[in-house]
């Protein structure tokens, strides 16, 4: 969809501001009690989904034999990756998206991770298949799947975020639905190695700089990563959620490069080599670089700074109920943990601290929560992470001061959700 007016949404937060909502709207947790209490009483008027003995509790269901391997129910049908048909040439350089609104936690199911390829899904035998690590080496070594599963093993759980992850959406509202603004994104548990361990065993000599990091794929794509980034927390692994890696998320091994740009994190890893520069591939140069308004572009922008956004409500999540409600959303940081996310319901006039709950973890997503009365007025709703390191995710406005519009890459700014009286949601922008 295209961008709102914004003399009208300006118009739209002054009502809201005068009508006291926004962060005095937001009522505690008891507050809703005696509303729920009234809704019980009237269930006791029959209710068929109560009275019915339904075909589920009469008749024996599948047996043990019948799901080798579980899927979700048949009802959650909708909860699907999804791909923008427009974006891109064919669908073996392509993306499609989390389905954001409709998950909960901080774990991505592994079927429901973003999936971003240049040459195609690698269908690799993992008996077949090698890692070899070279160059500036005091011994170069070729290590199978089975010689790695052998080393010390490490579970961590981080974010893999796209660096063109909301890249569509640098000149304006576009895509209706954080799935599609937002949705290159995953959060998942890996076991591996560290890359520390594989480098020791090679021993790294000692004008070594860089690492090059190369793919299996049809792509054979390959990116530059400082050596001190590798010994510092980057993992070679070969599962993910407790299972084997998903072929399309680089089985049988890829690189987790924590807090970095997804493009950094190489799947299907087969080669390592190590040398005293970057080599300037296709994909540190043409290609996830940031052209700022002089024309210049800058390079090797590694990190993904803090973000979040609101997963519901949200355009594919409208508001379906008045009075108690729960908005729901996700943060993260490439820098470390978040500290706090704020939420806005007036279109960033008046803020509140929003509930972080479940684990709180270095570069990964955390889960916020903010518990609310809806009367039905208009809402514009916004959510802002604070990390760390004291870094306040910013307003479009202030990115694009800095950044200009040239960019596809490293938007982080902040998400408006546009809630009309009906609970219908749009993804709009405040001038
Ligand atoms: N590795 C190889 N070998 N080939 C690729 O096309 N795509 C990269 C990266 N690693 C890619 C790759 C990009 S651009 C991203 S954002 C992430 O993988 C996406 O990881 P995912 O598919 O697990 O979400």
């Amino acid at each position: 969809m295209s961008e709102k007016p914004t003399s009208d949404v300006l118009n739209r937060r002054r009502f809201l501001g005068a009508a006291g909502l926004g962060a005095a709207g937001l009522a505690g947790a008891g507050s809703m009690l005696p509303s729920l209490a009234a809704k019980a009483s009237e269930a006791a008027k029959p209710d068929p989904a109560i009275t019915e003995i339904k075909d589920w509790n009469r008749y024996l269901g599948d047996g043990v034999d019948k799901r080798p391997y579980g899927v979700p129910s048949k009802f959650e049908k909708d909860v699907i990756r999804r791909d923008v048909s427009w974006l891109t040439a064919s669908p073996e350089s392509s993306v499609n998206f989390t389905p954001l609104h409709a998950l909960d936690g901080i774990i991505t199911p592994s079927g429901l991770c973003f999936e971003r390829h240049h040459g195609g899904v690698a269908e690799i035998d993992p008996a077949q298949h090698r890692l070899m690590i070279h160059g500036l080496v005091d011994t170069p070594l070729v290590f199978t799947m089975d010689d790695i599963k052998r080393m010390p093993r490490v579970n961590k759980i981080y974010f893999l975020e796209c660096a063109a992850n909301s890249g569509m959406e640098w000149r304006g509202a576009q895509l209706n639905g954080c799935q599609f603004t937002h949705g290159m994104i995953h959060n998942v548990m890996y076991t591996g190695v560290t890359l520390k361990t594989l480098l020791e065993q090679a021993g790294v000599k000692s004008n070594a700089k860089w690492l090059l990091l190369e793919g299996a794929d049809s792509a054979g794509m390959d990116r530059s990563l400082p050596l001190e980034k590798a010994l510092d927390d980057v993992m070679i692994a070969y599962a993910m959620n407790g299972e084997a890696l998903r072929p399309e998320n680089g089985y049988p091994l890829r690189a987790v490069i924590p807090g970095w740009q997804g493009n950094l994190w190489v799947k299907w890893l087969r080669r390592i080599e190590v040398g005293d520069m970057p080599w300037q591939t296709r994909e540190e140069t043409s290609k996830y670089t940031d052209l700022m308004p002089d024309g210049r572009a800058r390079k090797h922008t590694f990190v993904m700074d803090a973000k979040s956004v609101i997963t519901s409500p949200s355009p594919q999540m409208p508001l379906k109920f008045k009075g108690r409600n729960v908005l729901t959303g996700i943060a993260w940081s490439g820098r470390g943990t978040v500290k706090r996310v704020d939420v806005s319901m007036d279109g960033g006039r008046n803020w509140c601290e929003a509930r972080i709950d479940g684990p709180v973890l270095n570069k990964s997503i955390v889960r916020f929560y903010v518990d609310f009365d809806w009367n039905g007025e208009e809402l514009m709703l916004q959510s802002r992470a604070i990390d760390e390191t004291g870094y306040v995710q910013p307003t479009k406005a202030e990115l694009r001061k800095i950044r200009g519009v040239n960019s596809v890459y490293h938007n982080n700014g902040i998400q408006t959700w546009l809630v009309h009286p009906d609970g219908v949601t749009e993804n709009v922008e405040i001038a």
